[in-house]
């Protein structure tokens, strides 16, 4: 009679027999300081209006994302990343909204910053919330110009940090965009604000929420598959990222997150760069539906997506989720 018929002779299960032990040996933890949350930001005063396909998600006026920055604190949340709706009668051709300083994500940094001069904030750069076509760059016969928008970007991008925010995510995937960007905010004198680049963006159906959160969906013609990259590609993903470190990006993203955690572990592993993750409106859209049916433990789902974006590499990830993982985390 052998021995090691009778008893395996290593037994994984020992260490998860107890919680305890289970927390000693876990490899990757969730916090909220791993979070920035998004917040969809629209003009008017107090309104907090329900955005449909995003149960749990408002679209917040200025003050009222000031009042978001105060429980981000409570909660221990260290960033905001804004984003704006806009109506189709202020959206243009030229994107014009985008460069005027009195906009309601200028309007909403400077609120958020005065009621917590200390919280990190977060601009998203591109033109789709501006734009009576709703795609992210300026357009000429049916093409989306590329030199064109990164001149409009990078004046937006400056615009934007003079108002408060401390951290410029170009989300547009134009090429040359983050050197554009760079130059133009240190030429004037804005040297310490941060570039996240949107550096690995794909063209994803996972948006859909998110374009009806901004007022995008009815206008988006055709789709974004000639800026944004193909699902099929991840060694591309290496080479956008590649580019957007050369030409100056602090800290780079994967977008969508869940979907592509192969992406995050590759760029982290290839790279070593601060590496941040997208949790896109369609993956937030998706546990709150199938929790709200009883099908899914909506809590737990919520967690579980996090943590594992954080396991396949990311340092922290940008989520509509945020203030609930927070509070469930404190609990
Ligand atoms: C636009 C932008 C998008 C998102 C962030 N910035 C949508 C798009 O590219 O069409 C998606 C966010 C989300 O789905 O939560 N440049």
């Amino acid at each position: 009679m052998f021995l090691n018929q009778r008893f395996p002779q290593t037994r994984l299960r020992r260490l998860r027999m107890d919680a305890w032990s289970r927390r000693l040996v876990a490899e990757t933890r969730l916090a909220p300081d791993d979070f920035i949350w998004a917040i969809v930001v629209k003009a008017g005063s107090g309104l907090r209006e329900p955005v449909p396909a995003m149960p749990g998600v408002m679209r917040l006026s200025p003050d009222q994302a000031a009042e978001a920055a105060r429980e981000a604190r409570a909660l221990g949340i260290p960033a905001l990343a804004l984003f704006p709706y806009t109506g189709r009668d202020e959206r243009t051709p030229d994107a014009r909204l985008a460069l005027d300083p009195d906009n309601v994500m200028c309007r909403s940094a400077r609120a958020v910053k005065d009621a917590v001069p200390d919280i990190g904030l977060m601009c998203d750069v591109a033109l789709d919330p501006y734009t009576d076509h709703g795609h992210d760059g300026l357009m000429r016969d049916g093409e989306i110009l590329n030199d064109e928008t990164v001149d409009v970007l990078a004046r937006q991008a400056v615009l934007q940090a003079r108002a408060g925010f401390d951290i410029i995510a170009p989300s547009d995937m134009m090429d040359g965009r983050v050197g554009a960007i760079r130059a133009a905010l240190d030429a004037e004198g804005l040297k310490n604000t941060q570039i996240m680049a949107y550096a690995a963006k794909y063209a994803s159906a996972f948006y859909g929420p998110y374009r009806e959160a901004i007022g995008a969906a009815s206008l988006l013609k055709g789709d974004k598959r000639t800026y944004q990259m193909d699902p099929a590609n991840s060694d591309e993903a290496l080479r956008e990222v590649a580019l957007d470190i050369a030409e100056g990006a602090d800290s780079v993203m994967v977008k969508p997150a869940g979907p592509y955690l192969d992406i995050i572990r590759r760029v982290k592993d290839a790279f070593a760069m601060p590496t941040f993750a997208f949790q896109v409106s369609g993956e937030y859209a998706m546990i709150k539906a199938a929790a709200q049916n009883g099908w899914i433990d909506g809590e737990r789902a919520m967690l579980e997506s996090l943590l594992a974006i954080r396991r396949a590499g990311a340092d922290g990830i940008i989520t509509y989720f945020a203030p609930e993982a927070a509070r469930a985390l404190n609990a």
